[in-house]
């Protein structure tokens, strides 16, 4: 037993989650459910990049050359999406907007067209299930499509969440799981005796714990009080979306989520069965800038014309800038770090949502047995040795 600045006695918990975004809070659930006395900190938990994300689940239509390794991790947690869902559904009794709706990514010009025949290659190569199309098989499916479209690649196993209900979901499951909440900013880690022991709030409050996970995003790479061979090298990329709204006399729009790489930019369009079409988004080094910009909203709208005209009908609900946390191989940093007792679960880039199943699973088998399951050992922070630096300014 430990005391708070008040003297009552404070209790120690087994696992204090720092970040309740939707990392944090799969952890959290998944820790709650194998047995362990869990608590978050977090002011706004629920929040986060997962509140911007446009929630594609494309492990297959975003590959990238040199992420192979990353692309099994991927894979085995869009495998578990299904199962994972309807176990969070029944928990919650929240519905999280999963759609198995399938992904066409297409091409506009010559130049696109060689990109995405480089990609079905390489996707072929992995062994990956994807169908190339023509111009006028992608407007087919998709009658919505510009006339110019070349050619596309079918990939039915790419889906969809709801990043929002995805988030309410998880934070209603760990409620009921006796997660315990602290609305609060964690100001800095608590180390005594060369060990992690929770964190310090900003009013003094301590809040200890026997295991202490960092998942707080792109801000888990500036938490005070973390020693340098312990800090995740994570980085905020700055990533614009827009929200538009497809009246029901336009329905259906797009039955499955559209994407191309229009003149080097990536766009994408992700229609969900209530009406929001999600438009994303800007890939921006800018530290911890989340301004909306004219010219980031211009682009992306641009891009998202030329691919199906149509859209400019529709209105725009929402505009909105969030912060993927990139590490320096673009994959996640999952298990202990450098300094007993503090776990990492960042990191995760472009692939948050993604991954929030085979997280969870497994940051609660490390938390239980003490061992990282052999599908995560490759995504260990060790395989950074020392953390490189990171921009100390303040998040706006
Ligand atoms: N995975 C989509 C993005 O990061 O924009």
């Amino acid at each position: 037993m430990r005391s708070s600045e008040h003297g009552a006695p404070r209790r120690s918990t087994d696992v204090l989650v720092v970040g309740g975004g939707v990392i944090g809070l799969v952890t959290a659930w998944r820790a709650a459910l194998r047995g362990l006395d869990v608590a978050v900190v977090d002011p706004e938990p629920g929040g986060g990049a997962a509140r911007v994300a446009a929630g594609m689940l494309a492990a297959v239509t975003e590959l990238h050359y040199g992420e192979e390794t990353l692309l099994g991790l991927n894979l085995a947690s869009a495998a578990r999406y299904p199962a994972f869902v309807a176990e969070l559904e029944e928990a919650s009794g929240l519905d999280v907007g999963y759609r198995a709706c399938g992904t066409l990514a297409v091409a506009l010009d010559a130049d696109d067209r060689a990109h995405l025949r480089e990609l079905h290659a390489l996707q072929t190569r992995c062994g990956l299930s994807s169908e190339w199309l023509t111009g006028r098989e992608c407007r087919r499916l998709e009658p919505m499509l510009a006339p110019g479209v070349r050619g596309g690649l079918r990939v039915d196993g790419d889906h969809q969440v709801d990043p929002r209900r995805l988030a309410a979901a998880l934070l209603t499951a760990c409620e009921r799981a006796g997660v315990v909440f602290h609305r609060a900013l964690a100001e800095r880690l608590a180390v005594a005796g060369d060990r992690a022991r929770g964190v310090v709030l900003r009013d003094g409050t301590e809040l200890a714990a026997e295991r202490t996970v960092l998942a707080a995003g792109s801000l888990s790479g500036r938490l005070a009080g973390v020693p340098p061979s312990a800090l995740p090298p994570v980085r905020p990329v700055k990533g614009q979306v827009l929200r538009l709204r497809i009246p029901a006399a336009y329905a259906p729009f797009l039955s499955r989520t559209v994407r191309a790489v229009v003149r080097g930019s990536h766009v994408y369009l992700v229609p969900r069965e209530n009406g929001e079409l999600v438009v994303g988004a800007t890939s921006e080094e800018l530290g911890w800038d989340t301004t909306v910009t004219a010219g980031g909203v211009y682009e992306l709208l641009r891009d998202a014309h030329e691919l199906v005209p149509g859209l400019t009908e529709l209105p725009l609900t929402e505009t909105l800038a969030g912060l993927r946390p990139g590490s320096p191989d673009n994959a996640p940093l999952l298990g202990p770090s450098a300094l007993p007792g503090l776990l990492l679960a960042t990191g995760h880039y472009r692939n948050g949502v993604l991954l929030t199943p085979v997280t969870g699973d497994v940051m609660a088998e490390v938390l239980t047995t003490g061992v990282l399951p052999d599908e995560a050992r490759p995504f260990s922070p060790r395989r950074f040795p020392t953390a490189l630096p990171v921009r100390q300014e303040q998040p706006a």
